[in-house]
């Protein structure tokens, strides 16, 4: 018979030896499994007589427990380092800075556009919205602009196919409007505009917001009335000026552009002009598909940048189109 005592150093050793659990099994097959060196010392004790059989199996038995308790504790090493070696890869610096949760925020045209939209809304106006894309009829020829004025030129108005173009401003807003409800008409129509002009004041694609009030006795002092109420809320001061100075739009009579003037802060002092105005011509009214005698009122078309950035104090009109996160995050 083979030593018993060598097989169990044998076995100590193979077992230190394994590298992981899968090795560690076939080395328990090795003594344990159904041929292994111990297993096929076992079936020679049917051999022996009673008195031997005690005692070479008492023997035996020993042998096999202390194999079984190296197995484990074989086991229990080997899961104990694949343990700490998990936890050495899946440690956290805890003295690393924090990465810190960025918040988004509302670029500066969008938040004027909803509270140019708030403002109106609570005085009554209903907000309407309209293709960017338009008809020659509705951005000019019913805005009573003649076949030959110069803004309709390919210098300054980005024709696209089929005869369409891209809306040059609101006020096409104002004739779809008024064609599909019943005066009074009280909305505004703010929107994306384009024109063929690029500078730091102008952009291709800009930013209007167009008014209209229809009615039967809504007059210019109307408009004086409800545009510096804006303006007040808007910049939330009364110590601004508005003036209305007299100039041209073919789609209204009198004109004016509404310019204003802060009483104080880094822009005190020079007049700025916001928007053009006025008391919608007769022939535009008939073009809503209503009796000019009858109905009377105003319009305005106000540049969304512009109100941004006098609000804000932003020199450049193209910052607000980079999307440079330096600028952006300003608003945060
Ligand atoms: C108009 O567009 C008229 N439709 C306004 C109007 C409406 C008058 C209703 C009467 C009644 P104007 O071209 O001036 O007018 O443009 C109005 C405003 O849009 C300007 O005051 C300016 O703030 C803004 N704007 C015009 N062009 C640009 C541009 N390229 N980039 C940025 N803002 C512009
Ligand atoms: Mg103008």
């Amino acid at each position: 018979m083979e030593d018993l005592d060598a097989i169990v150093a044998e076995a100590l050793d193979v077992f230190g030896a394994a590298a992981d659990d899968a090795a560690l099994d076939q080395c328990k097959a090795r003594y344990l499994g159904k041929s292994g060196r111990l297993t096929e010392i076992l079936k020679t004790l049917g051999k022996l007589d009673p008195e031997q059989r005690r005692e070479v199996g008492g023997r035996i038995n020993a042998a096999k427990e202390r194999i079984e308790s190296a197995l484990t504790a074989r086991r229990d090493t080997l899961a104990q380092s694949v343990l700490e070696a998990r936890l050495r890869e899946e440690s956290i610096d805890v003295t690393l800075p924090g990465r810190a949760r960025t918040r988004g925020s509302i670029h500066p045209i969008s938040r004027t556009w909803q509270r140019v939209e708030e403002i109106f809304a609570s005085i009554g106006f209903d907000v309407a919205d309209g293709p960017e894309i338009e008809t020659d009829w509705h951005n000019f020829t019913a805005l009573n602009q003649p076949e030959n004025h110069p803004a309709r030129s390919m210098h300054d108005t980005f024709y696209v196919e089929g005869g369409l173009l891209l809306r040059t401003h609101t006020s096409p807003m104002q004739v779809r409007y008024a064609r599909m409800h019943k005066p009074p008409i009280k909305v505004i129509a703010p929107g994306r505009t384009y024109r063929i002009d690029s500078d730091a004041t102008h952009s291709p694609m800009f930013h209007q917001v167009e008014g209209l009030w229809i009615g039967e006795n809504i007059s210019f002092a109307d408009l004086k009335g409800v545009y510096t109420d804006f303006l007040h809320r808007f910049f939330e001061t009364d110590r601004l000026q508005v003036r209305f100075r007299p100039s041209f739009f073919p789609f209204t009579e009198p004109s004016a552009e509404i310019d204003m003037m802060f009483d104080s802060g880094p822009l005190k002092g020079r007049w700025l002009e916001i928007s053009g105005s006025g008391q919608v011509h007769p022939r535009v009214i008939r073009n809503f598909g209503l009796d000019p005698e009858r109905y009377v009122g105003f319009a305005f078309g106000s540049g969304l940048e512009r109100l941004t950035m006098l609000r804000y104090g932003v020199g450049d009109l193209r910052l607000f189109f980079e999307g440079d996160l330096r600028f952006l995050e300003q608003f945060a």
